[in-house]
């Protein structure tokens, strides 16, 4: 399963990537606002920066919501970097968008992703990557985590090559269970990703080692 950090914090994203086991990143307008990137340019620079720390893909978000101003502002973002994946959102205009792009070889990742049926239209219109927001249906009572097993499901059935990048991620819980299920891709916080390292018998376990050198060794 390939690591996506969901962040526009630059430190965040260059820590991920130092501990080498970073595959690309994902933004959106709210996580770019958080961190005070306002104005075209600025959103801009910001994109080529965050290229510049990471190897792998990284998801722009058009504004747009009509099919010729995601197209206008999708081939920009797309120019930008070969990294740039252009992010649309699962609407009538962003389907078409997708396949749009899809035709003309520019990637995709198709966001906010709530139903099985959302995801089904995702991989017909050849998007490359397509986001279910698996914590945002927690938030609400809903199974997050059945929604990306049905997906799962559904894209086998037919050999789909869509990649299934599980969205909203907020936890280590939620990464284990994700991979468990076959999503090809997970995106969270920093914390998401370096709290997998944690466990009190490793601990506890390097304490004790470290302690029996120095007696054998004093
Ligand atoms: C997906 O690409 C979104 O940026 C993101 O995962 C949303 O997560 P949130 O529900 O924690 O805001």
């Amino acid at each position: 399963m390939k690591f996506f950090i969901d962040t526009a914090n630059l430190d965040d994203i260059a820590e991920a990537q130092a501990l080498g086991v970073l595959d690309g990143v994902t933004t959106n307008p709210s996580l770019m606002a958080k961190e005070g990137i306002t104005g075209a340019d600025n959103i801009i620079a910001h994109y080529k920066k965050i290229c510049d720390i990471v190897d792998g893909d990284v998801s722009a978000e058009v504004i747009s919501t009509d099919f010729e101003g995601m197209v206008k502002e999708g081939e920009a973002l797309a120019a930008l970097h070969p990294q740039i994946v252009v992010k649309i959102p699962m609407i009538a205009d962003g389907v078409k968008a997708c396949k749009y792009f899809s035709d003309k070889g520019i990637r995709t990742n198709v966001t906010l992703i709530f139903s099985p049926g959302q995801a089904l239209l995702a991989a017909k219109a050849g998007a490359t990557y397509m986001s279910p927001f698996l914590g945002r249906l927690d938030d609400i009572s809903t199974d997050g985590l059945q929604l990306i097993a049905e997906i799962r499901h559904i894209y086998d059935n037919y050999g789909f090559e869509t990649q299934i990048l599980a969205a909203s991620v907020r936890n280590t819980m939620h990464v284990i269970n994700c991979a468990k299920l076959g999503s090809d891709v997970m995106t969270g916080p920093l914390s998401s990703i370096t709290g997998l390292l944690k466990h009190p018998l490793t601990d506890s376990g390097l304490a004790k080692f470290l302690e029996d050198y120095k007696k054998g060794n004093a």
